[in-house]
């Protein structure tokens, strides 16, 4: 964490004077984009979920609202966005749990969500390559990434996308949705559905994806593994 805090120090000393006003600031926007995320959230028998960068929370409410059983994990590597979020939802174990951590290195075990979302922050992180493959490691097999994110292929977003490069501290990638779509596809996991979609002035993209089945003649044959002839029989 202690490389990643010098790595994000400008947007930690952001999102520190944000946090306290972060939902009214940015109600209409949150309500706008994150119902796009829970419109294609595939949530039939879903029973944990990952919510990355979860600033305060308010999609973790959301889903809450629609599946009270999910069991719902968000991670953010802002403290005070996460007090924000343990505010509105105290931890319950095994149902709610807020943890400090990065998209990068996520502080949770292999194959345990059907569904991981990541809602208005992908632009943000540093490393969208590990990201992703962090994302791929702990979604169980045949569950689904659902990312929501700025889009330059709206001419806005270009001129947003070149202010902010000028003005802003904060080092992002404001994405096309191909681009967006390619480095999903280079961290093996399938895409379902990709859009574009306009929150008020903001032109943000959707992408569902799909950790693909790992195919059961490709699983691990012991019988077959150079080490075999050298193994022992188990007693
Ligand atoms: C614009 S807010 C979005 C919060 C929430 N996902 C939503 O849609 O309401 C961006 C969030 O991303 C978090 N963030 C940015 N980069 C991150 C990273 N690499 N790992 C974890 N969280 C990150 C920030 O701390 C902040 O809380």
């Amino acid at each position: 964490m202690n490389a990643a805090k010098t790595k994000y120090k400008n947007l930690l000393k952001r999102y520190a004077a944000y946090a306290p006003q972060y939902d009214r600031k940015w109600g209409r926007y949150s309500a706008a984009t994150l119902s796009k995320a829970l419109e294609v959230i595939p949530l039939g028998d879903a029973s944990a979920l990952l919510d990355v960068a979860c600033g305060t929370g308010l999609f973790a409410q959301m889903l809450r609202r629609q599946r009270p059983q999910l069991q719902i994990t968000g991670v953010d590597i802002s403290s005070p966005m996460l007090e924000k979020a343990m505010q509105r939802i105290p931890p319950l174990p095994g149902k709610v749990t807020w943890q400090l951590g990065t998209a990068e290195q996520l502080p949770v075990d292999s194959a345990q969500f059907d569904v991981l979302t990541c809602t208005n922050a992908f632009h943000l992180v540093q490393d969208a390559a590990k990201a992703l493959a962090e994302f791929r490691r702990v979604l169980r097999s045949d569950g689904t990434l659902v990312l929501v994110d700025w889009c330059r292929d709206f001419p806005l977003m270009k001129f947003r996308a070149a202010m902010l490069r000028v003005f802003d501290r904060q080092r992002r990638q404001i994405r096309q949705l191909d681009e967006l779509t390619g480095a999903i596809e280079a961290a093996g996991l399938a895409v379902e559905s990709k859009e574009r979609f306009r929150a008020g002035l903001w032109g943000m993209m959707c992408v569902v994806a799909c950790n693909p089945q790992v195919p059961s003649s490709r699983m691990f044959d012991e019988s077959k593994s150079p080490l075999a002839e050298h193994s022992m029989p188990v007693r």
